[in-house]
C-alpha cells in the first residue's frame, strides 16, 4: 500500500444516475514526490492505473506573461508516463492542476480579457500537447488574502471564457471536448469572499471541495485535518471547518450536488502539545509535529509515515469520532484510515442520494 498512499487526495463522489450507480474516484498525483527518498520516492508508473476513475497531475504554473508553464525539471517526461497509463485503463481521465504557485499571479491573469486569452488559448494548446483530458484549476481564495475583492466576478468570467472556449475548440479539432474542474475552498470566509456559486457551478465539470486542513500546526490547539462532523474541543473556534458543513454549504448556496466531489486526505496534521499530560482534542499547542522520514516537512505525515508512528507500542489511541486521534509524548496526530474513510463515504452517499 505504501505506494499507493503517494497519491495525496482522494475525491468522490457516489451518485445514482439513472443507469446504476456512477462512481468517480479522483486522485491526485503531486510532481515533487519524486523527491522523497528511498521507498518514498514516488512516480507516475507506481500509480494503479485501475484505482481511479480520474488522474490529476499537480502542479503546472503560470509565467509572467500569463501562460501555463512546468514546474520541475522533467515534467514533460511525467506527463509521458503519466498520461500513458490511459493505455492500461482505456476509461481513466486525467487532468492537469494548475496552481500551488504566488496566487499573485492568478490576480493578474485574470485581471483583462488580454490576459484571461493568453492564459486560456496556453493552457488549451498545453493540455493537448501531452494529452491530458482537461484542466483543474486550484486557486482557493479570489477575493480575499489579499486578492482583490473584484476577483471574485472575475474568476467567474474565467470560467465562462474557458468554458466557451473549449467547447469551440472541440468543434474545430473535432475531439471530445476538454474537462474543466477546479479545487475550491472548503472555508466558509473563503467561499463568501471568492464564489458566485451558481454561476461556478454553471461552468464547471467536477467541483472538488478542499475539506482537509481543517486543523494543523498553525492552529495554538489540537485539531482533525479532517473531520466529518464539528467535535466538541475545537467547536468554539472552528463550527465551520468540517466536511458536513462544507458540502452543505457549496450546495445550499448553489452548486449542484452530482458535481460536487469530497476531499479525502491520505495525510495527518501533527502537533507538539504544549504538555504531554493534556493530549485532548483542543488542547494547547506549541507548534508541528516532527517531520518524517519521507515527507520531510514539519506537522505532515503520509499515511506510510502514519502507520510508522502507529506501530509504536508507546502510542495512545483514543476513541475515534468518526476521524482517529492518537498521541506519543507531546507528539499529536489527527489522520484517516481505512474505517474512517469508509465512514465518510457512506455519509456522503446517502447525503447525496437524499439530495436527488
Ligand atoms: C486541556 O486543554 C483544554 C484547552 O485549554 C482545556 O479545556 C482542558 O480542560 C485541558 N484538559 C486537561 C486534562 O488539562
Amino acid at each position: 500500500m505504501e505506494k499507493v498512499s503517494g497519491l495525496i487526495v482522494g475525491f468522490m463522489l457516489l451518485s445514482q444516475l439513472e443507469v446504476g450507480i456512477s462512481y468517480k474516484l479522483i486522485c491526485y498525483f503531486t510532481n515533487w514526490a519524486q523527491h522523497r527518498p528511498g521507498i518514498g520516492k514516488f512516480m507516475p508508473e507506481n500509480i494503479p492505473p485501475c484505482l481511479c476513475t480520474h488522474l490529476i497531475y499537480a502542479f503546472a504554473a503560470i509565467d509572467s506573461h500569463h501562460k501555463i508553464v512546468t514546474k520541475e525539471k522533467n515534467d514533460e517526461a511525467l506527463y509521458a508516463s503519466f498520461n500513458s497509463l490511459k493505455k492500461k485503463n482505456p476509461t481513466l481521465k486525467t487532468l492537469l492542476a494548475v496552481g500551488g504557485f504566488n496566487p499573485q499571479r492568478f490576480s493578474t491573469t485574470v485581471a483583462s480579457k488580454k490576459t484571461r486569452a493568453a492564459f486560456i488559448f496556453s493552457a488549451i494548446k498545453f493540455v493537448r500537447k501531452y494529452d491530458f483530458d482537461g484542466l483543474d484549476l486550484v486557486w482557493d481564495h479570489p477575493g480575499s488574502r489579499g486578492s482583490p475583492f473584484d476577483n471574485k466576478k472575475r474568476y467567474t468570467v474565467l470560467l465562462k471564457e474557458l468554458r466557451q472556449t473549449l467547447q469551440s475548440e472541440s468543434k474545430r479539432s473535432k475531439k471530445p471536448r476538454l474537462l474543466l474542474a477546479a479545487a475550491l475552498p472548503a472555508s466558509k470566509a473563503k467561499i463568501d469572499a471568492g464564489f458566485e456559486v451558481k454561476k461556478v457551478g454553471q461552468y464547471l465539470d467536477s467541483i472538488h471541495v478542499m475539506t482537509y486542513d481543517f486543523h494543523g500546526a498553525w492552529n495554538s490547539f489540537t485539531g482533525r485535518n479532517n473531520p466529518l462532523f464539528h467535535a466538541i474541543p475545537e467547536q468554539r473556534e472552528s463550527t465551520f471547518f468540517n466536511m458536513e458543513f462544507a458540502a452543505k454549504y457549496w450546495r445550499d448556496n448553489g452548486l449542484p450536488a452530482e458535481k460536487i466531489i469530497i476531499g479525502f486526505p491520505t495525510y495527518g496534521r501533527t502537533f507538539m502539545l504544549k504538555s504531554s499530560s493534556n493530549n485532548s482534542g483542543g488542547a494547547p499547542t506549541v507548534g508541528p509535529g516532527p517531520a518524517g522520514t519521507y515527507t520531510r516537512d514539519p506537522g505532515y505525515w503520509a499515511y506510510y509515515e502514519i502507520c510508522d508512528f502507529l506501530k509504536n507500542s508507546e502510542t495512545q489511541m483514543f476513541p475515534a469520532e468518526i476521524v482517529p486521534l492518537a498521541s506519543k509524548g507531546k507528539v499529536w496526530l489527527g489522520y484517516d484510515d481505512m474505517n474512517s474513510f469508509e465512514t465518510k463515504a457512506a455519509e456522503n452517499q446517502t447525503q447525496t442520494t437524499v439530495i436527488e
